[in-house]
């Protein structure tokens, strides 16, 4: 009687846990495919009817591709979310291609779904993430083809190609729509504007730095 207790404050609390860990709600079926005709609001998509359920609905061609790098940062980020495959709908996960020209920056972004997970294909990269405050701790790395890198969700983090070549990543992530906030666009590029005044305070910078970087966005 005492160790069958045991036993289910156990499950229980492992069941607890699984649910409370996990970045997107545990499955309850074998799959929900996404529904992209419904109408319906609810968290995350209405599940297509299993028996039109197809293999393409798990397929996504093109990761051998690399992204164009041509722009101010230099590299191309290539989602493979439940945008692109319908079949990820509720199952918590999803994957990247990152290419990066010579020199080439993955901004300072956070993803607030999901932690990742990236494996260099090509290339060395340098690459960090900063803890929450007080600490704001910067935890770094230079990684060459086939290490492999984790970035707790929410964290902000960047990586930037140090070799002299192309680079190339796979990025996977705990959340079938991870999100994606990079700061600077986040901080400088919302429509409409946050206020300069606001913007140079938090910045301790001049209001003409502010409008500069605003004007970049
Ligand atoms: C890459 O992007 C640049 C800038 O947008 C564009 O001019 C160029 O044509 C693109 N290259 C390819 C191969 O699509
Ligand atoms: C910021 O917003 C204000 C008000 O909408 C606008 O007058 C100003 O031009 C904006 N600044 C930039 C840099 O876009």
């Amino acid at each position: 009687m005492g160790s069958n207790f045991i036993i289910m404050l156990a499950l229980i609390f492992a069941l607890t846990c699984s649910i409370a860990f996990a970045s997107d709600p545990s499955s309850l079926q074998d799959f929900c495919v996404k529904e992209s005709s419904s109408s319906a609001l609810l968290n995350g998509f209405v599940c297509k009817d299993p028996k039109q359920v197809e293999a393409n609905d798990f397929l996504f061609s093109g990761l051998h591709t690399s992204g164009n790098t041509s722009n101010a940062v230099g590299s191309r980020v290539t989602p493979v979310t439940v945008t692109q495959i319908p079949g990820l709908n509720t199952l918590g996960i999803s994957l990247a291609r990152i290419d990066y020209a010579p020199w080439g920056i993955n901004p300072p972004h956070t993803h607030p779904r999901g932690s990742e997970i990236l494996t260099v294909l090509q290339g060395s990269l340098e690459v960090g993430f900063v803890t929450t405050n007080p600490d704001n701790r910067h935890i770094t790395k230079v990684l060459q083809k086939g290490d492999v890198f984790v970035f707790p969700v929410g964290l902000i983090h960047y990586q930037r190609n140090i070799g002299h070549g192309y680079a190339i990543a796979i990025a996977a992530l705990s959340s079938q729509n991870p999100g994606v906030i990079t700061i600077a666009n986040a901080v400088f590029g919302t429509t409409p504007n946050i206020s300069d005044d606001i913007l140079a305070k938090a910045f301790q910078v001049d209001k003409n730095v502010v409008l500069n970087i605003q004007s970049k966005f």
